[in-house]
C-alpha cells in the first residue's frame, strides 16, 4: 500500500479548493451510534454505495477497533465503495493509540483513497474525569499518535474531542502539534452540542488566526444537535473558514443527533451568494432517495416536518399559500422539490412486470442487489402483486428494507395466529423456526393483539425483551396498503445492562408485520449476546 516515497500509504488528502465545501458523511459511524440504529454489513454496503452516488467526498465507514463486525464493515466498504471509479475517501476512526490506529489502517488501506481519523479530548472536563491525564500528556500523545498515523497513511484527520468546551489557547497548542506531526485535516467537534453559532464561528476564527501552519490544512466542522443548533453552528463555521463538514443523513446520531447533511447542502445551494459562492460536490437530486434508504435501514422514521426530506417539507396547506403557489411558486417556495429528488413516480410496477424491469427500477432507487438478493426480492414482489393492484416505489422501498433487515436471523417466523375482539382476551399462537430448522411453538395472552404476539415470542425464546416503541404507518393510500411497522425494544445483552434494538417489517397484514418487526429486533439482541460471550 505504500507509494513511491516509501513512507506512507494511500494518497494525499483531497485537493485544497477554497471554493468547495467537502462533505464528510459519518452516517455509518456517528449516525450508527443512535440508539437501536445498528446496521448489518449488507445495509452498510448499500448505504455506502448510495452515499457515493450522492457525491459525498469522504465516508467515515466505522470505528474498526470497536468490534470485529465494525472492522469487517470498514474493510468491505474500503474494498467495494473505496474502489469505485469515482470513489470517495474512506475514513476509519481511531482513538489516539497505536492499537486503534493500526487497526483503522488495516481496514481502510484497501481503499483507493484511505484516511485515518484519530481523536483525543482536549477539554479539562474530559482530561481530568475521563482520560485522567494532564494537558502535557495530551499534547505529547497527540504529537506521537498523529505522527504514527501519518507514517501509515498520507491522509490523516485529527479531532480534539469536546473542542467546544476546551480552553482556546490550549486548543491552539494541541492543533499546532497535530499540524506539525502531519495532520492534513483538523476537525473541530462540538461534541456535546453546547456552542451557539457566534461562539462556534469565533472558535474557528481563533484557530485560523492562532495555529501555525493552518493555511495548509482543511478545517472541518463536527457539531451535535443537543440544543438544536448543529446546522446553524456548522454554517457559521463555514462562514468563518471551515471547508469540510461532518454530517449524517437525516441528522441521525448519538442523543439529539449530528448536523444534517441535506440541510447544510441545501443551505449552501440555496444561499450561494450568502456563502460567498461556495459549492459542494453533492448531486442534490439524490437527497430524498438517500434519506429514504437510511430511514428504512436504520428503522429511524423521518419526522414529517423535517427540512428538505420530511414528507411535508414541500406541502402547502393554507389556502393563502396554495393560491400564491398557483400564481407563482416563488411566492412560498425557496427551492423546487425536484431539486432535492421529490418526484411523482407513484405507479411503477404491476404483476406483469418482469425481473429486468424490477431490477432496473430498484437500481434507479439506489439498490444494486446481488443475484440471490434480487431473486428473493422478486419473489416477494410477485406475492405482493397478487395482494395489491399497484406497487409503488414506497412499497418497493419497504420490501427491500424488510429483506435487508431480516437476514442473519436466529429465529424465523414460521406461523402466527391471533384472536382478538370485544369481550375476549387477545391470544396469539406463534411458531418460530431456529437456525437448525427446528420448530418451537407456544401461545400467550396479552393486553392487545400486538402485546399477545410479543409475549408469545418472549415465551418461546426466553428473552427478557420489552417493547418500548411501536409505530405503524400505511406505505401508500388504499385498503390494500402495506403496513410498515417500526419498533424498539429494550433487552439485556447478558451483562445486566439494558440495550435498545430496533426492528422493522412490512406486510399487508399489520399483525404479521408487527410479529416480524419484533422478532427482527429480538434477533439483533440475541446476536449481540452471542458476540458479547
Ligand atoms: O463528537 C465527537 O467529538 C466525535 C469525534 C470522535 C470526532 O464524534
Ligand atoms: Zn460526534
Amino acid at each position: 500500500m505504500s507509494d513511491s516515497d516509501g513512507v506512507s500509504g494511500g494518497v494525499a488528502a483531497p485537493a485544497f479548493d477554497r471554493n468547495t465545501v467537502l462533505i464528510f458523511d459519518t452516517t455509518l459511524r456517528d449516525g450508527e451510534q443512535s440508539p437501536g440504529a445498528t446496521l448489518n454489513l449488507g445495509e452498510k454496503l448499500e448505504i455506502g454505495r448510495q452515499l457515493a452516488r450522492l457525491g459525498v467526498d469522504i465516508i467515515e465507514a466505522g470505528f474498526p477497533i470497536a468490534s470485529p463486525g465494525d472492522f469487517e464493515a470498514v474493510t468491505r466498504l474500503a474494498q467495494d465503495v473505496g474502489q469505485m471509479e469515482i470513489s470517495p475517501v474512506i475514513a476509519g476512526l481511531a482513538r489516539a493509540s497505536k492499537m486503534d490506529i493500526d487497526r483503522a489502517w488495516s481496514a481502510v488501506q484497501w481503499a483507493k483513497k484511505p484516511r485515518i481519523h484519530t481523536f483525543l479530548a482536549t477539554s479539562d472536563i474530559h482530561l481530568q474525569h475521563k482520560l485522567r491525564i494532564t494537558r502535557n500528556d495530551c499534547v505529547e500523545q497527540v504529537g506521537e499518535m498523529v505522527s504514527h498515523a501519518r507514517g501509515l497513511c498520507k491522509d490523516v484527520e485529527f479531532s480534539p474531542e469536546d473542542a467546544g468546551r476546551s480552553d482556546p489557547e490550549f486548543l491552539w497548542q494541541v492543533l499546532a502539534v497535530a499540524v506539525k506531526a502531519g495532520a492534513t485535516t483538523l476537525n473541530i467537534p462540538d461534541t456535546v452540542g453546547y456552542c451557539t453559532p457566534v461562539e462556534y464561528a469565533a472558535m474557528i476564527q481563533g484557530i485560523v488566526k492562532n495555529v501555525p501552519g493552518i493555511e495548509n490544512v482543511i478545517i472541518s466542522a463536527h457539531c451535535h444537535n443537543d440544543l438544536g443548533l448543529a446546522t446553524a453552528n456548522t454554517l457559521a463555521g463555514i462562514r468563518a473558514g471551515v471547508r469540510q463538514v461532518e454530517v449524517t443523513v437525516n441528522g441521525i446520531g448519538e442523543r439529539a443527533g449530528n448536523t444534517s447533511l441535506e440541510e447544510v447542502v441545501m443551505a449552501i445551494h440555496t444561499r450561494r451568494q450568502y456563502f460567498g459562492g461556495l459549492r459542494t460536490n453533492i448531486d442534490t437530486t439524490q437527497l430524498v432517495r438517500t434519506s429514504k434508504m437510511v430511514s428504512a435501514m436504520t428503522s429511524i422514521v423521518v419526522q414529517p416536518n423535517k427540512a428538505i426530506v420530511g414528507v411535508n417539507a414541500f406541502a402547502h396547506e393554507a389556502g393563502i399559500h396554495q393560491d400564491g403557489m398557483l400564481k407563482n411558486p416563488l411566492t412560498y417556495e425557496i427551492m423546487r422539490p425536484e431539486t432535492v429528488g421529490w418526484t411523482e413516480t407513484n405507479l411503477v410496477l404491476g404483476k406483469h412486470s418482469g425481473r429486468h424491469a424490477f431490477s432496473e427500477r430498484l437500481k434507479t432507487m439506489g439498490y444494486e442487489l446481488a443475484r440471490d438478493e434480487l431473486d428473493r426480492a422478486f419473489e416477494r414482489f410477485k406475492v405482493l402483486c397478487d395482494k395489491k393492484k399497484t406497487v409503488t416505489e414506497a412499497d418497493l422501498e419497504a420490501l427491500v428494507a424488510d429483506q435487508f433487515e431480516n437476514i442473519n436471523e436466529v429465529y424465523k417466523l414460521g406461523a402466527l395466529n391471533v384472536t382478538s375482539g370485544t369481550g375476549t382476551v387477545p391470544v396469539a399462537s406463534v411458531r418460530l423456526i431456529d437456525e437448525e430448522g427446528e420448530s418451537h411453538e407456544d401461545a400467550a395472552l396479552g393486553n392487545g393483539p400486538v402485546d399477545a404476539v410479543c409475549n408469545c415470542i418472549n415465551r418461546i425464546t426466553g428473552a427478557d425483551a420489552k417493547l418500548t416503541e411501536f409505530h405503524v404507518h400505511a406505505v401508500t393510500e388504499g385498503i390494500d396498503a402495506i403496513a410498515d411497522v417500526t419498533i424498539r425494544i429494550e433487552m439485556s445483552n447478558g451483562g445486566g445492562k439494558k440495550f435498545v434494538f430496533s426492528g422493522r417489517s412490512a406486510d399487508t397484514d399489520t399483525l404479521v408485520a408487527s410479529g416480524r418487526a419484533y422478532l427482527s429486533a429480538l434477533n439483533k439482541g440475541l446476536r449481540s449476546k452471542q458476540t458479547v460471550k
